[in-house]
């Protein structure tokens, strides 16, 4: 797809590898409007670059997302993509009944996040076919790892997207998981990793922004990020054993 004068929806867009991936959607002559809840930041966005539009909305909020739909609707009048991007981490074990309250938001955010906004931009993605819907996933819902909450949400979001792809393409919406790596970002600092040989393996949020590209324009199913991370998740399910044997020493 040709992304030159279509319109980009992106959530979570005031940091990290949402506001990576507006610029760089805009870079490729997109409309984009940047969503999240800090507007000072996404305004800070809209006037380095005209073609972003700031609109500051909680995807936790059934209200505040079906206003963005509206939004987009009346003024832009169509959806090209929208990057499922919002997500967050919260707490990293899993111990006690003050752990379930995390878990729940970390769902309601990165998981029920993703899901609202789509219903609520299904219609016009569909109207604007073709179109493409990018989840922000993570290899950690790929292999269980991380925090035991944040990776079962990516789970979900790994289950519904793989199952939304087949019945969506019939409407002409290409839906597609992109999966990050360890990538240094504000809500994710990586300091484990950077602080251990896995620094090596720490990737930037330009990475997966130029994938978010990629993927907009070919419509991809699915994108890991950087690549050679995919060989996790094949060792986690040719060689269990020794997949669990590594991740118990790391
Ligand atoms: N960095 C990594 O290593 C890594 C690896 C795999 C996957 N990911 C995924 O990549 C995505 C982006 O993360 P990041 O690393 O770029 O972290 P980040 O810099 O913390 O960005 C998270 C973004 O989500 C937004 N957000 C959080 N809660 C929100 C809410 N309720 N409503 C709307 N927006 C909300 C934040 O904006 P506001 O606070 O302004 O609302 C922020 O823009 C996440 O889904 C994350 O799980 C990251």
């Amino acid at each position: 797809m040709d992304l030159g004068g279509k319109v980009a929806v992106v959530t979570g867009a005031s940091s990290g590898i949402g506001a990576a991936s507006a610029k760089a959607l805009a870079d490729a002559g997109m409309t984009v409007v940047a969503v999240a809840r800090r507007t000072q930041r996404l305004q800070a966005l809209a006037e380095a670059d005209p073609r972003v539009i700031a609109h500051t909305a909680d995807v936790t909020s059934d209200e505040a997302v079906d206003g963005l739909a509206e939004r987009v609707g009346s003024e832009l009048g169509a959806c090209h993509v929208l990057v499922n991007n919002a997500g967050i981490n919260a707490g990293t074990t899993f111990r006690d009944r003050q752990d379930v309250d995390g878990m729940r938001r970390v769902m309601e955010v990165t998981y029920f996040g993703a899901v609202r906004c789509t219903a609520a931009l299904g219609g016009l993605l569909a109207a604007s076919a073709p179109s493409r819907v990018i989840n922000v996933g993570s290899v950690a819902g790929k292999v269980a790892s991380g925090a035991p909450g944040y990776s079962a949400a990516k789970f979900a979001l790994t289950g519904w997207s793989e199952n939304l792809r087949a019945p969506w393409l019939a409407r002409g919406v290409a839906v597609g998981q992109l999966n990050p790596g360890y990538i240094r970002t504000e809500g994710f600092p990586q300091q484990r990793p950077r602080a251990t040989p896995l620094r090596r393996w720490v990737g930037e949020p330009e990475q997966v922004a130029s994938a978010v590209v990629d993927m907009a324009r070919s419509g991809a199913a699915e994108r890991t990020v950087p690549r050679w991370y995919r060989a996790v998740v094949v060792l986690r399910h040719v060689a269990p054993g020794l997949f669990r044997a590594g991740a118990a020493r790391l």
